[in-house]
């Protein structure tokens, strides 16, 4: 079972085109990872995803039904960008509030496990740091027991302890049958932890599968090197698509053709040392499809 289809989305804001004829499916109980430079239309597709909005075309399915019938939304937990909840109560009382929404929710120490806030149940919403209000958001999101779970950047200010804790609550969900959409910039995470990746550039698909096949389907290689070449000497070999220099002369390459490359090299540099050819990460990858120069969200 799917549990998010889109069919043809197209979704536009005045004159300006956020989602171009968008095909989508999330199978169930995956982690998905949806990426894309800033302005790809990440956030407007979650906004489909929770019938916060509905597109100009085309058709949204999540669980089977309308993401805008009470029925689904009660099967949906959210983490958006900006959060906002009631900052004068407390953590657990916060939690039980939103539990109560939901027809079947979790305990709310179940929560507050989930989201490592156990420490903090009885401080006031207000006097969390950033981190731990990202974890408060992440909380009230799977308090109701979600069987989608949407996350929009959760580890934005979240720092390296709010960060674990929270793939920690992720991989618990995870084996509990909770599928699972979320946006970020740490392609790190993704690759270790997403049984999915798609990628959006301004609006339109430009990759879709698991983190290795993106990576293969992209077909850079990384080259690294050390050797006494010249910064000219290194920018004149074949079949790099950039350099990198490092410390103590070593040179990392990205290239679709490494075999080239690497010939060229042994035969510039008697002294090449330490070389290495692996796959180029999935931060590569991601580079190399959206053509953009930072990777950000
Ligand atoms: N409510 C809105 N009104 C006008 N333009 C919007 C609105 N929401 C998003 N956009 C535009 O749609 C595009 C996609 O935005 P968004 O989905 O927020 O991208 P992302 O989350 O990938 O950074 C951007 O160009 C953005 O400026
Ligand atoms: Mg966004």
């Amino acid at each position: 079972m799917n549990a998010v289809r889109f069919e043809q989305v197209t979704q536009r804001f005045g004159t300006l085109t956020a989602l171009s004829d968008l095909d989508l499916e999330l199978p169930a109980g995956q982690l998905s990872a949806l990426l894309g430079p800033n302005g790809a239309g990440k956030t407007t597709a979650i906004e489909l995803m929770l019938g916060l909005s509905a597109p100009v075309s085309g058709s949204v399915q999540v669980l089977g039904g309308d993401p805008r019938d009470a029925a689904t939304r009660s099967h949906v937990g959210a983490m958006l960008q900006d959060f906002t909840a009631p900052l004068g109560l407390n953590v657990r009382e916060l939690l039980s509030l939103y539990a109560a929404l939901y027809p079947a929710p979790m305990p709310v120490a179940r929560a507050l496990e989930l989201s490592g806030l156990g420490a903090q149940a009885a401080q006031r919403a207000s006097g969390l740091s950033g981190g731990q209000k990202r974890r408060l958001s992440f909380a009230l999101a799977v308090v109701g027991r979600p069987r989608l779970l949407l996350l929009d950047e959760p580890t934005v200010a979240m720092d390296i302890q709010s960060r674990a804790a929270f793939w920690q609550g992720i991989a618990d969900l995870r084996s509990e049958g909770c599928t699972v959409l979320l946006t970020t910039h740490l392609l790190e995470e993704v690759d270790r932890a997403a049984d999915r990746v798609v990628v959006l550039s301004r609006g339109r698909l430009v990759a879709d599968g698991t983190p290795y096949s993106v990576r293969q389907q992209v077909g850079l290689s990384r080259v690294r090197f050390t050797s006494s070449l010249s910064d000219a000497q290194l920018r004149a070999l074949p079949g790099a698509e950039s350099l990198e220099l490092g410390s103590r002369q070593q040179a990392t390459f990205r290239t679709r053709q490494p075999e080239v490359l690497v010939r060229a090299a042994l035969g510039a540099a008697p002294d090449l040392a330490h070389l290495e050819v692996t796959q180029a990460s999935l931060e590569d990858a991601f580079l190399s499809l959206t053509g953009d120069a930072a990777v950000s969200a």
